[in-house]
Protein backbone atom coordinates (compact mmCIF):
# COMPACT_ATOMS: atom_id res chain seq x y z
CA UNK A 1 0.00 0.00 0.00
CA UNK A 2 1.38 3.43 -1.22
CA UNK A 3 1.48 5.96 1.26
CA UNK A 4 -0.60 9.25 0.22
CA UNK A 5 0.93 12.47 -0.63
CA UNK A 6 -0.49 14.83 2.21
CA UNK A 7 -2.91 17.35 0.17
CA UNK A 8 -1.97 20.68 2.10
CA UNK A 9 -2.11 24.18 0.32
CA UNK A 10 0.96 25.89 2.01
CA UNK A 11 4.18 23.82 2.59
CA UNK A 12 3.81 24.25 6.72
CA UNK A 13 1.09 22.62 6.55
CA UNK A 14 2.04 19.62 4.40
CA UNK A 15 5.73 19.51 6.78
CA UNK A 16 3.27 19.46 9.45
CA UNK A 17 1.18 16.80 7.67
CA UNK A 18 3.84 15.01 6.84
CA UNK A 19 5.08 14.69 10.37
CA UNK A 20 1.94 13.82 11.89
CA UNK A 21 2.19 11.03 9.24
CA UNK A 22 5.29 10.04 9.98
CA UNK A 23 4.77 10.00 13.93
CA UNK A 24 2.14 7.41 13.86
CA UNK A 25 3.82 5.73 11.45
CA UNK A 26 6.70 5.37 14.66
CA UNK A 27 4.17 4.27 17.16
CA UNK A 28 1.43 1.84 15.01
CA UNK A 29 3.23 -1.09 16.73
CA UNK A 30 2.35 0.31 20.40
CA UNK A 31 -0.67 2.08 19.28
CA UNK A 32 -3.63 -0.58 20.41
CA UNK A 33 -1.84 -1.20 23.69
CA UNK A 34 -1.06 1.83 25.12
CA UNK A 35 -4.98 3.57 23.89
CA UNK A 36 -5.88 0.78 25.74
CA UNK A 37 -3.58 1.67 29.26
CA UNK A 38 -3.65 5.30 28.92
CA UNK A 39 -7.75 5.57 28.70
CA UNK A 40 -8.03 2.67 31.14
CA UNK A 41 -9.86 0.54 28.56
CA UNK A 42 -12.80 2.95 28.17
CA UNK A 43 -11.91 3.45 24.48
CA UNK A 44 -14.09 1.37 23.54
CA UNK A 45 -16.94 2.11 25.11
CA UNK A 46 -16.29 5.70 23.88
CA UNK A 47 -16.11 3.97 20.19
CA UNK A 48 -19.16 2.34 21.00
CA UNK A 49 -21.19 5.47 21.70
CA UNK A 50 -19.54 6.82 18.42
CA UNK A 51 -21.03 3.55 16.12
CA UNK A 52 -24.48 4.02 18.19
CA UNK A 53 -24.66 7.84 17.07
CA UNK A 54 -24.23 6.49 13.43
CA UNK A 55 -27.64 5.15 13.63
CA UNK A 56 -26.30 1.57 11.08
CA UNK A 57 -28.46 -0.27 9.58
CA UNK A 58 -28.41 -3.11 7.63
CA UNK A 59 -27.42 -2.16 3.72
CA UNK A 60 -25.41 0.93 4.82
CA UNK A 61 -21.93 2.14 3.55
CA UNK A 62 -20.26 3.04 6.13
CA UNK A 63 -16.88 5.44 5.72
CA UNK A 64 -14.07 5.86 8.82
CA UNK A 65 -11.48 8.44 8.31
CA UNK A 66 -8.20 8.68 9.60
CA UNK A 67 -9.14 5.20 11.06
CA UNK A 68 -5.88 4.01 12.20
CA UNK A 69 -5.58 0.68 13.87
CA UNK A 70 -9.16 -0.04 12.52
CA UNK A 71 -10.94 0.03 15.83
CA UNK A 72 -13.97 2.17 14.86
CA UNK A 73 -14.74 0.14 11.14
CA UNK A 74 -14.52 -2.97 12.65
CA UNK A 75 -16.50 -2.62 15.79
CA UNK A 76 -19.06 -0.92 13.17
CA UNK A 77 -18.87 -4.50 11.27
CA UNK A 78 -19.39 -6.32 14.70
CA UNK A 79 -22.10 -4.12 15.99
CA UNK A 80 -23.73 -4.26 12.18
CA UNK A 81 -22.93 -7.62 10.31
CA UNK A 82 -25.74 -6.22 7.91
CA UNK A 83 -23.82 -3.13 6.76
CA UNK A 84 -23.00 -3.27 2.43
CA UNK A 85 -19.99 -1.91 2.84
CA UNK A 86 -17.21 -0.29 5.50
CA UNK A 87 -14.73 1.27 4.29
CA UNK A 88 -11.33 2.41 7.00
CA UNK A 89 -9.04 5.42 5.40
CA UNK A 90 -6.14 6.48 6.99
CA UNK A 91 -2.74 8.36 5.64
CA UNK A 92 -0.50 6.42 7.45
CA UNK A 93 -0.04 3.01 5.84
CA UNK A 94 1.36 1.58 8.97
CA UNK A 95 -1.33 1.84 10.89
CA UNK A 96 -3.83 0.27 8.26
CA UNK A 97 -1.48 -2.55 7.99
CA UNK A 98 -1.81 -3.28 12.20
CA UNK A 99 -5.64 -2.59 11.14
CA UNK A 100 -5.61 -5.49 8.07
CA UNK A 101 -3.55 -7.82 10.56
CA UNK A 102 -6.90 -7.91 12.99
CA UNK A 103 -9.40 -8.82 10.68
CA UNK A 104 -10.31 -12.00 12.24
CA UNK A 105 -12.40 -13.75 9.05
CA UNK A 106 -13.86 -12.70 5.47
CA UNK A 107 -16.95 -12.45 7.00
CA UNK A 108 -16.29 -9.29 9.09
CA UNK A 109 -14.31 -7.84 6.00
CA UNK A 110 -13.54 -3.81 6.16
CA UNK A 111 -11.91 -2.41 3.11
CA UNK A 112 -8.63 -0.41 4.06
CA UNK A 113 -7.43 2.49 2.06
CA UNK A 114 -4.55 4.78 2.24
CA UNK A 115 -5.95 7.66 1.71
CA UNK A 116 -5.50 11.53 2.99
CA UNK A 117 -8.68 12.87 4.96
CA UNK A 118 -8.19 16.30 3.20
CA UNK A 119 -9.00 14.56 -0.46
CA UNK A 120 -11.06 11.54 -0.36
CA UNK A 121 -10.78 9.48 -3.25
CA UNK A 122 -14.68 8.65 -3.16
CA UNK A 123 -17.82 10.03 -4.94
CA UNK A 124 -19.73 12.64 -3.27
CA UNK A 125 -22.92 11.28 -1.31
CA UNK A 126 -21.44 7.55 -1.69
CA UNK A 127 -21.83 7.27 2.46
CA UNK A 128 -24.69 6.38 3.94
CA UNK A 129 -23.02 7.69 7.50
CA UNK A 130 -19.12 8.71 8.13
CA UNK A 131 -17.43 8.50 11.57
CA UNK A 132 -13.72 9.88 12.47
CA UNK A 133 -12.57 9.16 16.39
CA UNK A 134 -9.61 11.10 17.83
CA UNK A 135 -8.03 11.89 13.78
CA UNK A 136 -9.80 15.36 13.28
CA UNK A 137 -7.34 17.47 15.77
CA UNK A 138 -4.73 15.90 13.57
CA UNK A 139 -6.04 16.70 9.86
CA UNK A 140 -3.83 19.86 9.78
CA UNK A 141 -6.81 22.04 8.15
CA UNK A 142 -9.63 20.49 10.72
CA UNK A 143 -12.46 22.64 9.00
CA UNK A 144 -11.40 21.21 5.44
CA UNK A 145 -11.68 17.56 6.88
CA UNK A 146 -14.82 18.16 7.84
CA UNK A 147 -16.02 19.76 4.94
CA UNK A 148 -14.76 16.28 3.08
CA UNK A 149 -16.60 13.70 5.11
CA UNK A 150 -19.89 16.32 4.81
CA UNK A 151 -19.29 15.94 0.58
CA UNK A 152 -18.83 12.06 0.80
CA UNK A 153 -22.08 11.44 3.24
CA UNK A 154 -25.50 11.49 1.30
CA UNK A 155 -27.88 14.01 2.18
CA UNK A 156 -29.76 12.78 5.45
CA UNK A 157 -26.76 10.47 6.28
CA UNK A 158 -25.34 11.13 9.84
CA UNK A 159 -21.20 12.55 10.67
CA UNK A 160 -19.73 11.58 13.84
CA UNK A 161 -16.54 12.84 15.52
CA UNK A 162 -15.07 11.40 18.45
CA UNK A 163 -12.53 14.26 20.26
CA UNK A 164 -10.83 14.25 23.18
CA UNK A 165 -12.23 17.82 24.93
CA UNK A 166 -11.43 19.95 28.09
CA UNK A 167 -14.22 19.12 30.83
CA UNK A 168 -16.57 22.25 31.68
CA UNK A 169 -15.55 21.96 35.87
CA UNK A 170 -12.59 23.15 36.45
CA UNK A 171 -11.56 20.76 39.12
CA UNK A 172 -12.28 18.39 36.45
CA UNK A 173 -10.30 20.21 33.74
CA UNK A 174 -7.26 20.54 36.17
CA UNK A 175 -7.23 16.77 37.23
CA UNK A 176 -7.92 15.81 33.41
CA UNK A 177 -4.79 18.00 32.06
CA UNK A 178 -2.76 17.04 34.55
CA UNK A 179 -3.13 13.62 33.69
CA UNK A 180 -2.70 13.87 29.97
CA UNK A 181 0.87 16.40 30.77
CA UNK A 182 2.47 14.14 33.47
CA UNK A 183 0.93 10.35 33.09
CA UNK A 184 0.49 10.25 29.18
CA UNK A 185 4.90 10.93 27.92
CA UNK A 186 5.07 8.96 31.04
CA UNK A 187 4.15 6.01 30.24
CA UNK A 188 4.72 6.28 26.56
CA UNK A 189 8.20 7.20 26.90
CA UNK A 190 8.10 3.93 28.64
CA UNK A 191 6.43 1.79 25.84
CA UNK A 192 6.72 4.01 23.06
CA UNK A 193 8.11 7.16 21.89
CA UNK A 194 7.93 9.88 24.50
CA UNK A 195 7.69 12.66 21.61
CA UNK A 196 4.26 11.24 20.33
CA UNK A 197 3.06 11.21 23.79
CA UNK A 198 4.04 14.84 24.19
CA UNK A 199 2.33 15.49 21.22
CA UNK A 200 -0.69 13.92 22.66
CA UNK A 201 -1.41 17.06 25.49
CA UNK A 202 0.06 19.42 23.00
CA UNK A 203 -2.50 18.79 20.03
CA UNK A 204 -5.57 18.65 22.79
CA UNK A 205 -4.82 21.91 24.21
CA UNK A 206 -4.19 23.37 20.60
CA UNK A 207 -7.73 21.83 19.29
CA UNK A 208 -10.22 23.96 19.05
CA UNK A 209 -13.22 24.54 21.31
CA UNK A 210 -16.27 22.14 21.04
CA UNK A 211 -18.07 25.73 20.22
CA UNK A 212 -15.92 25.89 17.42
CA UNK A 213 -15.98 22.62 16.15
CA UNK A 214 -19.84 22.38 15.84
CA UNK A 215 -19.11 25.56 14.02
CA UNK A 216 -16.99 23.76 11.55
CA UNK A 217 -19.48 21.50 11.16
CA UNK A 218 -22.34 23.41 10.28
CA UNK A 219 -19.93 25.29 7.91
CA UNK A 220 -19.49 22.30 6.24
CA UNK A 221 -23.42 21.46 5.67
CA UNK A 222 -24.16 19.38 8.85
CA UNK A 223 -27.47 20.34 10.80
CA UNK A 224 -28.67 19.03 14.07
CA UNK A 225 -25.27 19.48 15.34
CA UNK A 226 -25.01 18.30 18.77
CA UNK A 227 -22.22 17.62 21.37
CA UNK A 228 -22.28 14.42 23.93
CA UNK A 229 -20.03 14.74 26.87
CA UNK A 230 -18.06 11.67 27.59
CA UNK A 231 -15.59 10.74 30.31
CA UNK A 232 -16.66 13.63 32.33
CA UNK A 233 -15.72 15.94 28.80
CA UNK A 234 -12.32 14.56 28.43
CA UNK A 235 -14.35 13.65 25.17
CA UNK A 236 -17.03 14.74 22.73
CA UNK A 237 -18.96 13.19 20.58
CA UNK A 238 -20.25 15.75 18.13
CA UNK A 239 -22.85 14.30 15.39
CA UNK A 240 -24.64 15.86 12.78
CA UNK A 241 -26.72 14.77 9.89
CA UNK A 242 -25.54 15.77 5.95
CA UNK A 243 -28.03 18.91 4.54
C1 LIG B 1 -5.01 9.14 17.17
S1 LIG B 1 -5.11 8.19 15.70
C2 LIG B 1 -6.78 7.62 15.73
C3 LIG B 1 -6.94 6.30 15.07
C4 LIG B 1 -8.31 5.64 15.20
N1 LIG B 1 -9.35 6.41 14.58
C5 LIG B 1 -8.65 5.37 16.63
O1 LIG B 1 -9.76 5.71 17.05
O2 LIG B 1 -7.82 4.78 17.35
C6 LIG B 1 -5.16 9.45 14.47
C7 LIG B 1 -5.03 8.92 13.06
O3 LIG B 1 -5.30 9.98 12.17
C8 LIG B 1 -4.50 9.80 11.02
N2 LIG B 1 -4.44 11.06 10.28
C9 LIG B 1 -4.05 12.29 10.72
N3 LIG B 1 -4.15 13.20 9.74
C10 LIG B 1 -4.65 12.54 8.65
C11 LIG B 1 -4.97 12.95 7.33
N4 LIG B 1 -4.82 14.20 6.91
N5 LIG B 1 -5.46 12.01 6.50
C12 LIG B 1 -5.62 10.73 6.87
N6 LIG B 1 -5.30 10.29 8.11
C13 LIG B 1 -4.83 11.19 8.99
C14 LIG B 1 -3.17 9.33 11.58
O4 LIG B 1 -2.36 8.71 10.62
C15 LIG B 1 -3.64 8.39 12.70
O5 LIG B 1 -3.73 7.08 12.26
Amino acid sequence: MPSPTCNSSDDGHERRAAQVQAMFGSIAHRYDLLNSLMSLSMHHRWRAALIGALRLRPGMQVLDVCAGTGDVALAARRMEPGLRTVIGCDFCVDMLHIAGAKQASPACAVTWVAADALALPFRSSQFDACAVAFGIRNVVRPADGFAEMARVTRPGGVVACLEFGTPRGRVAAALVRMYENTALPALGGLLSRRAAYTYLPESIGRFSSREDVMAMMRAAGLDKVSVQDLALGAVNLFTGVRR
